[in-house]
């Protein structure tokens, strides 16, 4: 309920969602974001992996900063799925860049399914991955969810009523 308020936005503040699949992770973060729409916010959703695609592509055409730059109308940006994938270090690197640029002044919403401890294991690099943390928890909210699968759920219900 506070953070549908959205102080955290106007407070540049993150937010996390930590959990098993299926738990509603992704839900909770566009409902934040649509929320944060109907209050005239610039909200960008986006799954951790097309970012990462959409940084490599314009680092590789030379215009990076440009490319960061442009995620800066997003007073909220909100990035699905991340670890999902493992990432060379040169991606690590690029999203690095983003949520330091980021820091302290412009949101971001986060959905993964990987706990902190295990964020090295994403990004391969130790160092990097410590600073990258100390940045984004910094100012941020982490909501741990965990329990059974809201399709896992779904799905059940079905198989009871078929028989
Ligand atoms: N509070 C809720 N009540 C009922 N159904 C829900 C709720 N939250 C999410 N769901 C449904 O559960 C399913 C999974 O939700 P969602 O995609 O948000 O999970 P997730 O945690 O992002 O999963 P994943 O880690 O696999 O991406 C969706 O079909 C969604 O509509
Ligand atoms: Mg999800």
């Amino acid at each position: 309920m506070d953070l549908m308020t959205l102080r955290f936005i106007e407070n540049a503040e993150n937010i996390i969602f930590c959990g098993t699949p299926g738990v509603g992770k992704t839900n909770l973060a566009v409902s934040i974001g649509i929320e944060a729409a109907k209050h005239r916010y610039c909200v960008y959703f986006i799954t951790f992996q097309d970012l990462i695609s959409q940084l490599k592509k314009a680092a590789s055409e030379n215009r990076l900063e440009t490319r960061i730059k442009w995620f800066y109308r997003y007073k909220l940006l909100i990035i699905d799925e991340l670890g999902y994938q493992k990432m060379d270090v040169d991606s690590a690197n690029l999203f690095f860049n983003l949520i330091a640029k980021r820091y302290k002044k412009l949101s971001t919403v986060i959905t993964t399914n990987r706990p902190f401890s295990k964020w090295s294991d994403i990004f391969q690099e130790p160092v990097l991955t410590n600073a990258l943390l100390d940045r984004l928890l910094h100012h941020c909210s982490v909501i741990n969810i965990n329990g059974p699968s809201y399709r896992l759920k779904d799905q059940m219900q079905y198989m009871i009523e078929e028989n």
